[in-house]
């Protein structure tokens, strides 16, 4: 018979408990963390690393965007267990919305209960400036599709009250984990934006037309990612902390064309201030996290 698309995540999960030597939940790690372009050498600050190519994983999709490398880092983070997805995969990139959120799916059948999502956007707001990294406050799905649609899987439900056909997004965005990640970039000597995030399907960049219209919507930052990871991340009942880097001015607002070079080139520009903001939030969010439990 067939395999679900349950049964391929449980598989796939299985797997990498096997493979990572994890715990059983909840002695397994809580928190997982997705790089996004540019930014994947936060992966390097993981103590004890276990990695694990996406290739190499049952059923898991393959990253095909240069800058984004396509492994499991497992491993600490200053003190904190975490899961590291090195490179995440895109809808552009051919993928199905289901394809695009198994490996979320699949964080949360490890045991994750918060993930932090990183992205590269375009920076539409006025008074952004390339290199900036800003907060998400909340996001607009301009991408067309929503990855729940189908028949609802209430398996996937991993926390109390999770798993639900119709649940709520009105604080997609853990307010909790948005002020825990304020304090820790305020102690690393920062201050971090809060902004409203649009996700496009990509691949090309927007016109200038399309970024005033966002703009007009209410989106501070533009970017092809991250949308359908939270949508996931939330029906699983997941608490999410969203960071973009400003890696380029959206379209028409600064003097240069876009290409995908400067994106990378400014998230790696940006890694270290983002690896030490990560490493001063992880154990504010465990704490979190054990109080919640
Ligand atoms: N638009 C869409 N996605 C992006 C951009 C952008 O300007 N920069 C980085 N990712």
């Amino acid at each position: 018979m067939r395999m679900t698309y349950y049964d391929r995540v449980a598989e796939a999960a299985a797997f990498l408990k096997a493979r990572l030597d994890l715990p059983a939940p909840p002695l397994a790690p809580k928190i997982g963390i997705v790089l996004g372009s540019g930014l994947g050498a936060v992966a390097e600050s993981v103590a004890d690393a276990v990695v694990v190519p996406y290739g190499e994983i049952p059923h898991f999709p393959q990253s095909t965007v240069e800058g984004h490398s396509g492994r499991i880092v497992a491993g600490r983070l200053g003190q904190t267990p975490v899961i590291v997805m090195q490179g995440r995969v895109h809808f552009y990139e051919g993928y199905t919305p289901l394809e695009v959120t198994f490996p979320m799916r699949v964080l949360g059948a490890l045991g994750v209960r918060a993930v932090v999502l990183t992205n590269a956007a375009g920076g539409i707001a006025e008074g952004y400036r390339v290199g900036q990294l800003v907060l998400i406050g909340d996001h607009i799905n301009h991408l067309g599709w929503n990855p729940l649609c189908g028949p609802n899987e209430p398996r996937f439900g991993f926390c109390a009250g999770a798993g639900l056909r119709f649940f709520d997004m009105t604080e997609a965005y853990s307010k909790a984990l948005r002020a825990l990640a304020a304090k820790a970039a305020q102690e690393e000597g920062f201050a971090l934006d809060e902004g409203v995030y649009l996700a496009t399907p990509g691949p090309s960049f927007e016109t200038p037309a399309e970024i005033r219209a966002f703009r007009t919507l209410g989106a501070t930052l533009v970017g092809m990612s991250t949308v359908p990871e939270t949508l996931a991340a939330r029906h699983m009942g997941i608490e999410v902390l969203g960071i973009s880097c400003v890696t380029n001015l959206a379209a028409g607002l600064g003097a240069k064309h876009l290409s995908h070079e400067e994106v990378s080139e400014t998230g790696r520009l940006v890694e270290r201030r983002l690896a030490g903001l990560l490493t001063r939030v992880l154990p504010k969010m465990a704490t979190h996290l054990e109080r919640q439990a």
